[in-house]
């Protein structure tokens, strides 16, 4: 089991992602018209990346997160001609630094992290790819010590709010799509400069809810260099309940006494922990 997971700079990853590949990352080249999808697991990623492409009416491609594969990974992406939107989960300390000197647009979403904690508790138990967790209450540990794949929320969000503000940086909170996806998608579709008309919008929208995406899903062949999820071909664990608040069904009072505390201490130089919170 130890074998599924490394670290890397401080932070684990499965050895999905080779050491060598994360070495190399910092001489990815990037092209200008490349777009992040930035995410710390379980935050919407999915969902993210299927409006995404629904967006464009030219060829995109969806490739699989940077970080994930092994040293042939960045040749794969050189070889791809159309334009692509790529995953990713890296802090913003270990993006390849071409993204940010070309100012590549990065679209970063987050999640209340109550509900973060635990869709990735779900996501670890069914997963072989990762290692075993006995129960909620241990994972809830693991969680906030940052000591889960991807390291700790807390220094994943924090790395990224640090550039919320960029020209090229679009940030987006998984609750605000579900209470006005319209919205949301119409600030992405001006974010990325596409012209999309309201009647699209809506189709794009009916096309994304939680049952359309998870039922289309099942019918697909998913390959793994083309999902965002590249650790299991088990869709099941990516469209699990989708709902906002699930974290009232799992955290003890006690738990979320502690959970807060901690969100306090380490979000308190954080403008944007309130977006967060409002359904805590
Ligand atoms: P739950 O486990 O709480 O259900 P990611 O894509 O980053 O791995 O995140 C997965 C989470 O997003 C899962 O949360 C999943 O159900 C939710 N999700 C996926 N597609 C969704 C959609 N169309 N609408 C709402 N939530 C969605």
């Amino acid at each position: 089991e130890a074998e599924l997971i490394h670290r890397f700079k401080g932070i684990s990853f499965t050895t999905r992602s080779s050491p060598e590949l994360l070495k190399s990352l910092d001489s990815f080249d990037a092209r200008e018209d490349d777009v992040l999808l930035v995410s710390y697991p379980k935050s919407g990623t999915h969902w993210l990346a299927g409006v995404i492409t629904k967006l464009y009416n030219t060829q995109v491609i969806l490739t699989s997160p940077i970080e994930f594969g092994d040293i042939s990974k960045l040749e794969e992406l050189n070889k791809l001609s159309s334009k692509r939107i790529i995953p990713t989960h890296l802090d913003y300390n270990m993006l390849p630094p071409n993204f940010k000197n070309k100012k590549c647009k990065m679209i970063y979403i987050s999640r209340n992290p109550k509900d973060t904690a635990v869709s990735m508790y779900h996501y670890y138990r069914d997963n072989p790819n990762l290692p075993t967790i006995d129960t909620w209450t241990a994972f809830f540990d693991l969680f906030l010590k940052g000591d889960v794949v991807c390291g700790s929320w807390f220094d994943h969000f924090l790395s990224w709010e640090e550039h919320a503000n960029d020209k090229n940086i679009l940030f987006l909170f998984y609750e605000d799509m579900k209470k006005d996806l319209p919205k949301i998608v119409k600030q992405i579709s001006l974010f990325l400069g596409l012209n999309v008309s309201d009647n699209d919008i809506q189709d794009i929208c009916r096309k994304s809810s939680f049952s359309e995406m998870k039922s289309d899903t099942e019918k697909e062949n998913n390959d793994p260099s083309h999902t965002v999820c590249a650790l299991t071909s088990n869709r099941k664990l990516i469209f699990r309940k989708g709902a906002v608040g699930d974290w009232k069904n799992h955290f003890t009072p006690k738990q979320n006494r502690r959970f807060e505390e901690i969100f306090n201490e380490k979000m308190k130089l954080s403008k944007m922990a309130k977006s967060l919170t409002y359904e805590f």
